[in-house]
């Protein structure tokens, strides 16, 4: 027996933008099922980034129960280190605006207790196959239920919020793909007891490669450097990752204490050729990648979902279907923006594997040109700390 549930917005995904698109939803009276492959547990634990824009932050704190304000922290700037000397990135100073440090896993704490709090249909635990009828007016979703019996959701729109590896995507884009970038680097990640080293992040370029020290809580530090793609989290030892750290931040002295979680994060640029067809759309991770220097993965993902929620309140509210056919070219619009300063930030703090000193030497030509200048300083505050959402 396949169970069949009816609803106007199927929303593959309970991560960000799954969960802020079912709450933007519901408060324009919007009904909306979201199902995710994964367990509550496994969505509230795994650990990711956590820089949020100012605008993230404005939308979150406004959702009943939200901590961003209690739990997370205000970051007023960052540090752009190189050639041994730091530079202070004024946010508040150059721009008026600041960033939140709130680890994602808490941000979906909240978000996970509000929607069920607000009686929305989450499942867990929910294992799409398919989604067909994309250029109908009733788009289905199949997909089997935490017993692996099948469960098939019609709606009026189907959104794919799965991440990077989606379900839904084949849907939209078909055979097309995207527009990708791989780099020849990746991030040795860590997590220790320690107290912070610095108030505010630290992104060190230095001849032997990036670095980036950040901050989990007045315990707790992130940190990472950069590493070989095929590097082995487990081949250092503690000794060998804090020399490594430590040489990678000239200058600064790192607090070091014992290392409770390592992981290598390989880096990706990605864009889907196609965010629509007809009833489907893709956002976040589903639709597009970024590599981790710029921080700005989840809050691409929610700017996706504003923009996407005032559409569908149009189409399936008034039947108008201008702001839905215009929706991928206005989120296009930012991504790339966004896909930008990520390959920008990643480019000019990364030391590449073949860089010859002609690389090396015009890389601090550029790290000076941002920090010597209050418009480079500017358009670095303003990019960080998100442009505007209208
Ligand atoms: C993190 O704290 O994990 C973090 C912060 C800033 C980034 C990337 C990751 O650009």
């Amino acid at each position: 027996m396949t169970e069949t549930i009816r609803t106007r917005v199927a929303i593959v995904g309970a991560g960000p933008a799954g969960l802020v698109l079912s709450h933007l939803l519901a408060a324009s009276g919007i009904e909306s099922i979201v199902v995710d492959q994964r367990s509550r547990e496994e969505i509230e634990t795994t650990i990711r980034a956590g820089i949020l824009e100012q605008g993230t932050v404005e939308l979150l704190a406004a959702i009943d129960g939200s901590r961003v304000h209690t739990v997370g922290s205000r970051h007023d700037g960052i540090e752009l280190r190189f050639d041994g000397a730091g530079h202070r990135i004024d946010f508040a100073d150059l721009v008026g605006r600041a960033v939140w440090l709130y680890p994602q896993h808490e941000a979906l704490k909240d978000l996970i207790a509000a929607r069920l709090a607000a009686g929305q249909d989450l499942r867990f635990g929910v294992t799409v196959a398919s989604v067909e009828g994309a250029d109908t007016s009733s788009p289905r979703v199949r997909a089997t239920d935490p017993t692996g019996a099948p469960l098939e959701i019609e709606a009026d729109f189907v959104v794919g919020a799965d991440g990077s590896r989606s379900s839904v995507r084949a849907a939209v884009t078909g055979a097309h793909g995207g527009y990708f970038r791989e780099y020849p680097f990746a991030w040795f990640g860590i997590l220790c007891e320690a107290p912070p080293s610095a108030e505010e992040l630290i992104y060190s370029n230095s001849p032997d490669g990036f670095a980036l020290i950040s901050q989990r809580s007045p315990t707790v530090q992130r940190m990472y450097f950069q590493c070989d793609p095929e590097a082995d989290p487990h081949a250092l030892s503690e000794a060998e990752i804090w020399d490594t750290l430590q040489k990678r931040v000239p200058g600064t002295t790192l607090a070091e204490g014992p290392i409770f979680q390592r992981d290598v994060l390989r880096f990706r640029s990605f864009v889907a050729r196609d965010l629509r067809r007809g009833r489907v759309a893709i956002v976040g991770d589903a639709a597009h990648t970024v590599p981790p220097t710029g921080a700005k993965g989840m809050n691409l993902a929610v700017a996706d979902v504003i923009l996407l929620a005032r559409a569908l309140e149009a189409l399936l509210l008034r039947g108008d279907e201008a702001g839905i056919d215009g929706w991928a070219d206005a989120a296009r619009q930012r991504i790339w923006k966004a896909q930008h300063f990520s390959w920008w930030m990643t480019s000019m703090l990364h030391v590449t594997p073949d860089a010859t000193d002609f690389d090396r030497l015009r890389q601090l030509g550029e790290l000076r040109t941002v920090v010597d200048s209050d418009a480079g300083r500017a358009y670095l505050a303003e990019a960080y700390t998100g442009w505007p959402l209208d």
